[in-house]
């Protein structure tokens, strides 16, 4: 099937690629230049597991091209998927300033070329309930009554890290349609994606825009609950890694996204709780449990910073403090809202001297802080001389690390460890003072100093 992708960024660039492996053929647009030349001249613009491989095995078969052509991909496919940015507005809602501007152009194209054929308009970006509706409005403004589309509402649900593997192999598709024959050619579209039997919802355009948002700020609920859970436990004396284990072994629960830390961040979850809490006020019907959602998120990186100004008895200035992980999660160099640069802001506030390391994101931290960081070649890189070393993202190298060199290279053995990486116990037997999320902090009698 001949296949456009408008936006050309995390999902755009993933979707585009995952339906060219499967055999379409992909126009794939963007607005920014650089990113189509280099995706044009065979250079993958963001890290994701999996990606490069397929990207540069597609472009070498010639079934995905680049361009800034939205006339020439529009024209050619029969489904054209908007994947834009909806970054939060001013009052939180979802600004729709791209997906609305791209839908005035598609119009326009399909009112100059009255005899283009029918096609799909796929929403993928995550946008607030209602959204079809104006996609439809804007492409209909230009378009007369003979001209042949449907828009649909198709939420992406990949995460970042897993993107391919996700878009690959869905655990669900979800398609918001009332029309027939939108329906029934993503779902061939999509046929090839579904192990068997996980399912494909079709549902209408308004239900699956809340769907999304749904899931998201689930996720985020299920964050924040464990978050303030182990602030509990610190203040009752329990572990919150075992009550973890304890609640994720019922089925009805579940084990996944239970892990407490410093907050979500990232390009979804936090804009899309904005954006839900948004809509139900201006629907009449608050979402209460959301508003505490996301108190309980900005509160989380606040008070692990406490924990540190605590320890060093509010005297950070002079300090050597190490940081590892930029990106808002593992697997990804995406640093979007990422809560490292809660912690970055107030270390430079308080006149620390700050050097970090990620295996991946460096660029994100490079772009907003210039020269006031030091930028470590590699994680041990990071700790020589260092006071205390704080973990802010669990990417797998950090997980068993050499403990005796991170010892030796360290001035003092202080680790704020914002992502529960390593066994307490063991952190003491090894020597380090060991502060985590819901844990008793541990002091070891073996000191540097
Ligand atoms: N990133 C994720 O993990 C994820 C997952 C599910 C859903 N989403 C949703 O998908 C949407 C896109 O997210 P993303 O992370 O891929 O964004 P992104 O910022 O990575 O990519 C968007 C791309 O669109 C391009 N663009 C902007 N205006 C354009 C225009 N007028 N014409 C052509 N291209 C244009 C940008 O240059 C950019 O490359 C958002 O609504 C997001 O909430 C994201």
């Amino acid at each position: 099937m001949n296949v456009a992708i408008i936006g050309t960024g995390y999902v755009g660039l993933v979707t585009g690629v995952c339906l060219a492996e499967r055999g379409n053929d992909v126009h794939c647009v963007d607005n920014n230049p650089k990113v189509v030349e280099r995706l044009t001249a065979g250079e993958v613009t963001i890290y994701e597991p999996g990606l490069e491989e397929i990207y540069h095995r597609n472009l070498k078969k010639g079934r995905i091209k680049f361009s800034g052509n939205l006339d020439a991909a529009v024209l050619r496919s029969q489904v054209v998927f908007l994947c834009l940015p909806t970054p939060p507005g001013e009052d939180g809602s979802a600004d729709l300033k791209y997906v609305l501007q791209v839908a005035d152009d598609v119009g326009k194209i399909l009112a100059r070329n009255p005899g283009a054929g029918y096609k799909v308009i796929v929403d993928k970006s995550t946008v607030p309930v209602g959204t079809s509706g104006k996609v439809d409005a804007a492409i209909r403004r230009h378009a007369d009554a003979k001209i042949e589309y449907d828009v649909v509402s198709n939420p992406e649900f990949l995460r970042e890290g897993y993107a391919v593997e996700d878009f690959l192999r869905p655990e669900r598709v979800v398609i918001g349609s009332r029309s027939e024959q939108a329906i029934s050619i993503l779902q061939d579209l999509y046929e090839p994606f579904i192990p068997a039997g996980n399912p494909v919802i079709v549902m209408d355009e308004k239900s699956s825009e809340v769907t999304k948002y749904a899931a998201n700020a689930f996720l985020a609920m299920k964050i924040s609950y464990m978050n303030d859970l182990a602030n509990f436990c610190e203040a009752v004396g329990a572990d919150i890694d075992k009550v973890r284990q304890g609640i994720g072994s019922d089925s009805r629960i579940g084990s996944k996204f239970l892990f407490p830390g410093l907050g979500y961040g990232g390009s979804c979850l936090p804009k899309d709780v904005k954006a839900l809490l948004r809509s139900a006020q201006d629907a009449g019907s608050p979402l209460a449990i959301l508003q505490t959602v996301e108190e309980i998120n900005q509160e989380q990186r606040k008070r692990f910073f406490r924990k540190l100004e605590n320890h060093f008895k509010g005297k950070l200035e002079g300090l050597r403090v190490a940081v590892w992980g930029i990106a808002f999660k593992p697997n990804t160099d995406d640093t979007r809202e990422a809560p490292v640069f809660y912690i970055l802001d107030e270390l430079l506030k308080a006149k620390a001297s700050v050097i970090v390391f990620d295996p991946e994101a460096m660029q994100g931290a490079r772009q907003r802080y210039g020269d006031r960081l030091e930028y470590a070649e590699s994680s041990y890189g990071a700790l020589q001389g260092a006071d205390a070393l704080i973990i802010v993202t669990e990417w797998n190298e950090f997980r068993k690390p050499d403990f005796g060199l991170m010892k030796n290279l360290m001035r003092q053995p202080v680790i704020f460890d914002g992502r529960n990486v390593y066994d307490a116990k063991k952190m003491k037997e090894r020597g380090f003072l060991y502060h985590s999320i819901g844990r008793k902090a541990v002091e070891s009698h073996v000191t540097n100093v």
